[in-house]
């Protein structure tokens, strides 16, 4: 299958958080498919971010999917305030709890898409006796906490792999990738069988009038 245009995912943590209904509303109009929200408890990951109401705050200024990036342990106790605050979808890392599948299940009963997250060290193995319970795939290419970090070539593979398993379900899972996509890296993603792709420097560098540019140059891929 040749491989399609991808959706562009603007991670709001390369924004300015002073003024966050306004860069969203401006990623929005400039082409963005998704509005990523990276969620850090400082526990899971080593930095602290937003919760929920930062979530529900922003939810009227959009009408773009809330693609929102659990990266705290535990997440179970939280999902339900994210769907709340007007999550579309929401992501959880393995590692985060002892229980992925109900952790999954309870994100759809909340009526939200049920995404996984694969560290760079995660192997793609944890989800495969339970790929009719995921709605999105994530493939991180740096260790997550940090924005403006180096793409990890080693992930590639993964992506591949990722590609192979969602395509014998025959359904169209979406295969997100986060974390040093640059329009250069982004082709790469592209070709391994990315179909979406969360970018915050590359999206937010040069303010709003770069917007729309910087979107159609990841989306170019
Ligand atoms: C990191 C986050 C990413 C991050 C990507 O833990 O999950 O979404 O913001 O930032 P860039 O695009 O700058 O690598
Ligand atoms: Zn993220």
């Amino acid at each position: 299958m040749a491989p399609r245009a991808p959706l562009i995912a603007p991670s709001i943590l390369a924004a300015d958080f002073a003024r966050l209904g306004e860069e969203a509303r401006a990623v929005e109009a400039a082409g963005a498919d998704w509005l990523h929200v990276d969620v850090m408890d400082g526990h899971f990951v080593p930095n602290i971010t937003i919760g929920p109401e930062v979530v529900k705050a922003l939810r009227p200024h959009v009408k773009i999917p809330m693609d929102v990036h659990l990266m705290i342990s535990p997440a179970d106790p939280f999902l339900e305030a994210f769907r709340a605050a007007g999550a579309d979808i929401i992501s959880v890392h393995p590692e985060a709890g002892p229980h992925l599948n109900r952790t999954l299940k309870q994100i759809r009963k909340l009526g939200a898409k049920a995404g996984v997250v694969f560290n760079p060290s995660t192997d793609p193995g944890v989800i495969q006796w339970m790929m009719d319970d995921v709605d999105l795939i994530l493939v991180m290419s740096i260790n997550p906490g940090f924005g403006g970090q180096s793409f990890m070539p080693s992930q590639l593979a993964k992506i591949t792999a990722l590609r192979a398993m969602i395509d014998a379900t025959g359904r169209d899972i979406p295969l997100e990738v986060d974390g040093g996509v640059t329009p250069e890296t982004a082709k790469q993603c592209v070709a391994a069988g990315a179909t979406a792709l969360v970018a915050g420097t590359a999206v937010f560098r040069g303010g709003p009038s770069a917007y729309a540019a910087n979107i159609a140059a990841l989306r170019g891929a």
